[in-house]
């Protein structure tokens, strides 16, 4: 069976339009993670007014939206490394420390892997119980530690959703630290947990030169055809990544559309509410009306595990015949055929999915 995850990813409408025969611009998109409020107006605005400058090189060290991302978390710019999406961020550090073997906790983002494997290194996997929503125990992700020469862990992880407690954070980064051991935080959906001061350890950075947190400004404020994302880590070690960075490779755009997103307090607040009360509605849904089994979930997606006999990828196909694109999981290290991921959209557009996935499930065998 085809699926829209053919090159690796959700959210390839164009696949997905060649797949089922619907324009791509008509599909509602819940297989990619993206603030379904779409980029706060400033920022377009700011492309708009800015859009004559791409007659001139971007700024090749990104001094102005550095400034201000600075000033927002608080850090020296020096720690900072602005990247073409947190994808960048992420080939960057490996290029930069050329681990041989890499730690992966699975499930995972993919990228993880595929980009390891891309620069070279070995991989050594890690997984966590599903009674435990697939949040290892701590003593296995030490041992992991003490495996390999640099880790990664999402926070909040994709497509599981959990996340790891400051305490546990600061005790795998002293263990790391211990065991000269790299621990890449990527927290390319933090934004969206509403108590994130909680589950991160930028604060306690300083104490630890072994730890690089990534973030991602794609998601939050709906910019992925833009590509932003940042490193946050010490000052040697930024060094490192820029000097493996292609010259200009954040453009113009990108860089003036960051400035005016880290302005918006309104849009971010909006956001955290909104997405809190509907990922509670859409799990609430899956239990009680369909008898899905579905994680907590703590970020703008929620991972849900079918009954037996339904598959993912089938689910895929028929919602995907109707104009929703889902993300199927099946192919994560980890999940089953049964585990799907939707992303929390708006009230309209969760319940429109709620209608099909009802009509779809209604007639599953008929249509057999
Ligand atoms: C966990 C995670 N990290 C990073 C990324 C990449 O983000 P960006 O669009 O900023 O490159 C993704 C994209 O899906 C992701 O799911």
């Amino acid at each position: 069976m085809s699926i829209i995850e053919k090159h690796g990813h959700g959210g390839d409408v164009l696949t997905a339009q060649n797949l089922f025969g619907i324009p791509q611009e008509q599909f509602l998109d819940f297989s990619a993670n993206i603030n379904p409020l779409g980029p706060p107006e400033s920022a377009m605005n700011a492309i708009m007014d800015n859009i004559h400058t791409i007659v001139h090189y971007p700024d090749p060290v990104h001094r102005s939206l550095c400034t201000r991302l600075a000033e927002k978390l608080g850090i020296l710019e020096e720690k900072l490394v602005i990247g073409n999406g947190a994808a960048e961020c992420m080939a960057l550090v490996l290029l930069a420390l050329q681990p041989k073997v890499v730690g992966i906790v699975y499930p995972s983002f993919s990228e993880y892997t595929t980009l390891s494997r891309t620069f070279g290194a070995k991989i050594e996997p890690c997984f966590g119980p599903i009674e435990n929503n697939f949040k290892p125990v701590m003593s296995d992700l030490y041992q992991l530690i003490d495996k390999v020469n640099l880790v990664f862990i999402g926070q909040p992880n994709n497509p599981t959703g959990i996340l790891y407690t400051k305490e546990e954070l600061k005790s795998l980064a002293i263990h790391a630290r211990n065991t000269n051991t790299y621990l890449v935080i990527d927290e390319a959906f933090i934004d969206f947990v509403s108590t994130q001061e909680k589950y991160t350890i930028l604060d306690k950075l300083h104490h630890f030169p072994n730890v690089i947190i990534i973030r991602s400004m794609t998601k939050f404020y709906a910019i992925p055809g833009l590509r932003l994302g940042y490193s946050i880590c010490s000052e040697e070690v930024a060094l490192l990544l820029k000097r493996k960075q292609v010259t200009w490779s954040v453009n113009s755009l990108a860089l003036i559309a960051g400035e005016a997103c880290l302005q918006e307090s309104e849009y971010e607040e909006k956001t955290i509410d909104f997405i809190e009360s509907e990922r509670a509605y859409l799990k609430e849904k899956f239990e009680k009306e369909f008898s899905f089994t579905v994680l907590p979930g703590t970020a703008n997606f929620l991972l849900v595990r079918l009954p037996v006999p339904m598959t993912a990828n089938e689910l895929q196909s028929k919602m995907g015949q109707q104009g929703i694109m889902i993300r199927s999981c099946s192919m994560y290290p980890g999940l089953s055929e049964q585990d799907f991921r939707i992303a929390v959209r708006a009230r309209k557009e969760n319940n429109k999915f709620l209608d099909v996935l009802k009509k779809v499930v209604m007639n599953w065998s008929e249509v057999e």
